[in-house]
């Protein structure tokens, strides 16, 4: 078959787009991006190298586009990746997390109705059920986001939820957990942290650093956002965990340990999110797991080849950390704390 993969050029979805090029020889993909601040050439180049898949620029909420695309495609299913992701940056500002996260998802079920697209794939994330002090969530959780970010994947599960009910449209909801792996964005945890820590620049640890994450390889949440594609029953919600549990303080130690850096570089900082920083989020990922996923990937042993593959990439990572929106990202967000000029 024929994938749409919308958010090809970003750290997930490109993965993603790996994941079915290796695992399915008869699919072809086409990819789409609107290659915002977080989506880069230059993660797709080895995808582009392949025959099975070719890429177009476009963003989801142009309705007319993307039908262009799935019709003379001839696409039979939709994995959207594409969004805001940074909690921070929708606290300084919300409206492309409305536009792209709320309207460009409900633009997309349009086109899965409108083209008679046979599946689509929402990938959404755990923090749309806020933060579990104690337990796990399951599928039927409430939805309590607390950052204007989760909020709009909230959202943007609803949409998927609603569209399912009123016309039948055949879309899967995925919540996955936080994610690592090569490719990430410098912005999220270990890969702005792993960026930092090679420069030998300080990193921010919001507060005592005692939020809980369940982390997943990325190369695990393809497999598990392709399993519910593959598997999955349309209308239905699928966590995607791991029940590997970690604080960010200790996140935050163990790459000092694997970089040879000292514990100076950790400066402690007011955290930016205050109240909506969740304290932990936790998943029963059984409902996937019944269909014949579950992870592959050690957390040390992909974590130390994380580390290692930004260690080797620096011609990656070093375009994106020196152009200028970046460097007053850094500095604007966490510039007092950093030492970094505002
Ligand atoms: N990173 C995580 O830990 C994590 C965890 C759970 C769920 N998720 C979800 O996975 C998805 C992918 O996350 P990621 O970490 O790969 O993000 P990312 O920022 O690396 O990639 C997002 C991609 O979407 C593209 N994009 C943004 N707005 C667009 C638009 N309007 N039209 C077309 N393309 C657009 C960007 O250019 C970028 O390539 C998101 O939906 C996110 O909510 C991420």
């Amino acid at each position: 078959m024929t994938l749409l993969v919308t958010g090809c050029a970003g750290f997930i979805g490109s993965a993603y787009c790996r994941y079915v090029l290796k695992h399915h020889p008869e699919d072809a993909i086409i990819g789409l991006d609107a290659l915002t601040y977080s989506g880069n050439l230059s993660t797709i180049a080895d995808l582009q190298e392949s025959s099975r898949f070719s890429f177009v620029q476009a963003r989801i909420e142009d309705e007319a586009a993307v039908s262009d695309v799935v019709k003379s495609g001839s696409v039979s299913a939709i994995v959207n990746f594409a969004a805001e992701t940074h909690n921070d940056r929708s606290i300084l500002e919300d409206a492309d997390f409305l536009t792209t996260n709320v309207i460009g998802v409900s633009k997309l079920l349009k086109v899965v109705r409108g083209c008679g697209v046979q599946k689509m794939v929402q990938v959404s994330t755990d923090e749309v059920y806020g933060a579990a002090p104690h337990g796990k969530f399951t599928e039927d959780s409430p939805l309590l986001p607390n950052t204007p970010y989760s909020a709009s994947k909230a959202a943007g599960d609803l949409q998927c939820r609603a569209h399912f009910k009123t016309f039948g449209t055949p879309v899967i909801i995925t919540r996955g957990g936080n994610s690592y792996g090569p490719f990430q964005y410098p912005e999220k945890l270990i890969s702005f942290f792993a960026v930092r820590l090679l420069q030998d620049k300080k990193v921010p640890l919001y507060g005592d650093g005692s939020q809980v994450r369940e982390w997943i390889h990325v190369m695990d949440h393809a497999a598990g956002i392709d399993c519910a594609l593959r598997s999955g029953t349309p209308g239905e919600i699928y966590n995607i965990g791991t029940e590997n549990e970690r604080k960010n303080s200790e996140i935050t130690r163990v790459l000092l340990d694997l970089l040879s850096k000292p514990e100076s570089l950790i400066k402690q900082i007011e955290d930016p999110r205050k109240g909506a920083h969740d304290v932990r989020y936790s998943m029963d990922s059984s409902k996937l797991r019944s269909l014949g996923w579950k992870p592959q990937v050690d957390f040390d042993r992909g974590l130390r080849e994380t580390i290692a593959w930004y260690d080797e990439h620096e011609s990656w990572w070093k375009p994106i950390c020196d152009r200028p929106e970046y460097q007053q990202f850094v500095a604007r967000f966490y510039g007092p704390g950093l030492g970094e000029d505002l």
